[in-house]
């Protein structure tokens, strides 16, 4: 397999494949949002949360926004993973203040009215954002697909909006697996077809978000989180050989060491509660781990911040490292704090 010679150039897909680097590469989770006030600009000029990501102009600048003022060493295409269930046919929407809404599926008839036929015609303006990134961007910068893990996904289609301990989907599973299967499966197979479409488009390196992989005890795990991860990156695998995916499945704690395995991923995110020795150990000799700064140390700054940044490229750098926060970085984070993180890796050397 060769690959294009720009790829040698990005230090984030060094990283990934396990190959030495002058210091760990570093972007955050959530790094084009609201704590930018060129976001909230940008934000402003469409209300509809869902047309915005649709809008693959100002999809485009809004992800370029954050690597402008900071030289993130990868840019994250600016979607959402809820727009899966948009390019199935379920309502999805946005309410502000609020979180997402969606009419929730509940049963085999709220699954038959979901389908496939259309899924690209109606995403197809995030796949053009891709090629406006991969046009765009500094050629040192690598481009990150994403989509949403079928099980975080599918708690949010069941219950129709986020919270409540992800109860609606929990239970479905526990009271007709077979059914909620169903549901998994098409998530699965129309995220395949998702995450191959931005590779084509662009996308060289991928990450898999499944932010409640935790609400499942361990005994669920297998079904719910691993195996559809691993269907996912088999396919991938099939068509695009040389493409990294990250695995982040937040709150699985002791289980972590077992996702890359499991799943077939490269990269293991790690959320900000696990500890750095026990990352080290126990997921690093097995995959490149990706984490796991608490969010509110950027909000808080000054030495806290300053302490923690170095404590954790110590422990994880440099190697088999990416330097990101265990969660998405929140609103009410200081600009300038995001300014001294990138400060701080650019300019450490192991
Ligand atoms: O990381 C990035 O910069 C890329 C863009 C991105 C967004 N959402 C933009 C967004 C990504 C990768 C996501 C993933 C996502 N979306 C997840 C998984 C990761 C995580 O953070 O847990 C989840 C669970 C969602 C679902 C979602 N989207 C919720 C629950 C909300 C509302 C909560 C909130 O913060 O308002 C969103 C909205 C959303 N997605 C915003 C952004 C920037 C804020 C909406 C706005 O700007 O009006």
């Amino acid at each position: 397999m060769v690959e294009p010679l720009s790829v040698t150039r990005k230090r984030f897909l060094k990283a990934l494949k396990g190959e030495a680097v002058d210091r760990p590469p570093f972007w955050i989770m959530r790094q084009a949002g609201r704590y930018l006030p060129e976001y909230r600009a940008v934000r402003a000029t469409t209300k509809n949360f869902v047309s915005f990501c649709l809008d693959s102009e100002k999809a485009c600048a809004v992800t370029l926004q954050p690597i402008e003022r900071y030289g993130m060493d990868a840019a994250i295409l600016f979607s959402d993973i809820l727009i899966v269930p948009h390019g199935l046919g379920q309502n999805v929407r946005f309410v502000e203040g609020e979180g997402p809404r969606l009419d929730p599926v509940t049963d085999a008839g709220g699954l038959a009215r979901l389908t496939r036929d259309g899924f690209d015609a109606r995403v197809s303006a995030v796949y053009e954002t891709v090629r406006l990134l991969a046009k765009r961007l500094p050629e040192d910068v690598a481009l990150i697909g994403f989509a949403g893990a079928p099980w975080t996904v599918a708690t949010y289609m069941v219950a129709g909006q986020g919270g409540n301990e992800q109860k609606a989907a929990r239970l479905w599973a526990y009271r007709d697996p077979e059914g909620f299967q169903r549901l998994i499966d098409l998530v699965t197979e129309a995220t395949i077809d998702y995450l191959a479409a931005q590779v084509e488009a662009g996308a060289e390196a991928l990450q898999i978000f499944d932010t409640w992989a935790g609400s499942l005890p361990e005994h669920e795990l297998a079904r719910w989180v691993f195996a559809p991860i691993a269907r996912i990156r088999a396919a991938l695998r099939a068509r695009f050989p040389h493409v990294p995916v990250i695995g982040f499945a937040k709150g699985i704690g002791p289980a972590l060491p077992r996702l890359a395995a499991a799943t077939g991923v490269e990269a293991v995110g790690v959320d900000a509660g696990v500890p750095l020795a026990f990352v080290r150990d126990h997921v690093q000799p097995t995959a490149t781990v990706q984490g796991n700064m608490d969010p509110l140390l950027v909000v808080a700054g000054g030495k806290a911040m300053h302490d923690r940044i170095e404590e954790t490229l110590r422990t994880l750098g440099p190697d088999r490292f990416v330097f990101n926060l265990g969660h998405g970085v929140v609103p009410e984070t200081p600009p300038e704090h995001v300014a001294a993180l990138a400060r701080q890796i650019r300019e450490w050397r192991p």
